[in-house]
């Protein structure tokens, strides 16, 4: 029996997860496979009502009774310091070191593109790294609110943290085919991290000779996402970096409520969530775009060993952009349940 933890967390984040759970509830039925799907409310909701965000029996709970977490956003603005969300998700990425940030970007369907004449080929993997940086919470804060005020975050960079997510990128480009793997830093600048990362991405570089292998400074790779995305396919970065280039990538490839991704620690524990957030401007709606949720699902399938459902997953994905069956940002008129309903249908017809 396979047991995901579904947490639907705050503004779309419910709606979202509500579509993705019938259509894992479908897949998995075609297939005969064995999956239950528990509901954790680990919300703002929670956090405002109760005083807890995520205790540490819930974290090992999580951790220790599923294989897997689906996750849809947390974020809400009665929670300015956004404490909860920092609590519940970084805090699993941390607590379960779920080091690689695993963040496809495909154009599916190339009129989802905004750019002019987009390649259909474009398909990009970026690879994370998911628990150091700027995220390590290393800094403070002195004479607070005061003019004097100082304050400080310390981006934290390992041998370790930074070796790992690397070989997993090589790894993947290697197992999937792909030709090209790109290091995106700001190495002219921040130099020691940058020596440290360059240093390693060569040294593990040197085992993948087949492999292209390029540096781009973040800068000029926000720019290069936009003018041919085509160019590249695993791109390895730090924790900030990845997170913005990987919503730039979503939105050249169909934006982002297409847009799925992976919290993962090989062997261990995963927690699948969307890249995109709470979207409060739209939230209880029911306008928000399940489809980054199901991919997430189709990522959980593959990830767990079964291969079947993922590759169904993704196809009804694609069939549902291809008749028009999509919520308005795709620029369809179907509603976020409905849109789950219709793919849950469809596997079972
Ligand atoms: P956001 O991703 O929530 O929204 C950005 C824009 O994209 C908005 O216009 C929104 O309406 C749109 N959008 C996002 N998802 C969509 C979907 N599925 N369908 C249609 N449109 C969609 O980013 P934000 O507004 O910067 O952040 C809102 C909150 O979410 C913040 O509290 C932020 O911290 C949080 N957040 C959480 C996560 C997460 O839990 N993984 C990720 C990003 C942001
Ligand atoms: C993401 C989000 C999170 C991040 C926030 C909500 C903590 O933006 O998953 O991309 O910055 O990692
Ligand atoms: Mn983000």
């Amino acid at each position: 029996m396979t047991r995901i933890a579904c947490i639907g967390g705050d503004g779309i984040g419910p709606e979202v997860i509500g579509a993705a759970v019938l259509v894992m509830t479908a897949a998995a039925d075609k297939h005969g496979h064995a999956v239950t799907l528990d509901r954790w409310d680990l919300s703002a909701n929670r956090y405002l009502r109760d005083g807890v965000t995520i205790t540490d029996e819930e974290r090992d709970r999580l951790v220790g009774e599923y294989d897997a977490a689906l996750l849809g956003a947390l974020g809400d603005p009665r929670v300015p310091d956004n404490v909860h969300a920092r609590d519940i998700l970084l805090g699993l990425r941390f607590h379960a070191d779920l080091y690689i940030n695993f963040r496809p970007c495909r154009l599916l369907v190339p009129a989802l593109s905004p750019l002019r004449d987009p390649d259909p080929g474009t398909d990009i993997v970026f690879f994370r790294e998911n628990t150091e940086g700027l995220y390590a919470g290393l800094g403070g804060s002195f004479k607070t609110g005061t003019t004097d005020e100082v304050a400080t975050e310390q981006s934290l960079n390992t041998y370790k943290g930074v070796e790992r997510i690397v070989r997993a990128a090589f790894e993947h480009a290697a197992a999937t085919g792909r030709r090209r793997v790109t290091l995106v830093d700001k190495a002219n600048v921040l130099s020691h991290e940058g020596a440290l990362w360059r240093r390693v991405f060569a040294e593990i570089g040197a085992r993948f000779p087949g492999i292209v292998q390029d540096t781009m400074y973040v800068d000029a790779m926000a720019m290069d996402l936009v003018r041919r995305p085509q160019r590249y396919e695993v791109v390895v970065t730090s924790n900030l970096f990845g997170d913005i280039l990987s919503d730039l990538g979503a939105q050249v490839t169909g934006g982002l409520g297409l847009a799925p991704s992976g919290n993962i620690n090989p062997g261990s524990w995963a927690l699948f969530e969307p890249v995109h957030g709470s979207a409060p401007d739209i939230a209880g709606r029911g306008v928000a775009d399940p489809l980054a949720a199901v991919g997430c699902v189709s990522l959980a399938f593959a990830h767990l060993g079964m291969g079947d459902a993922a590759k169904d997953v993704d196809d009804v994905i694609i069939a549902s952009i291809r008749d028009g069956f999509t919520t308005p940002d795709l620029g369809g008129t179907a509603s976020t349940r409905e849109v789950g309903q219709w793919m849950a249908d469809r596997l079972l017809a």
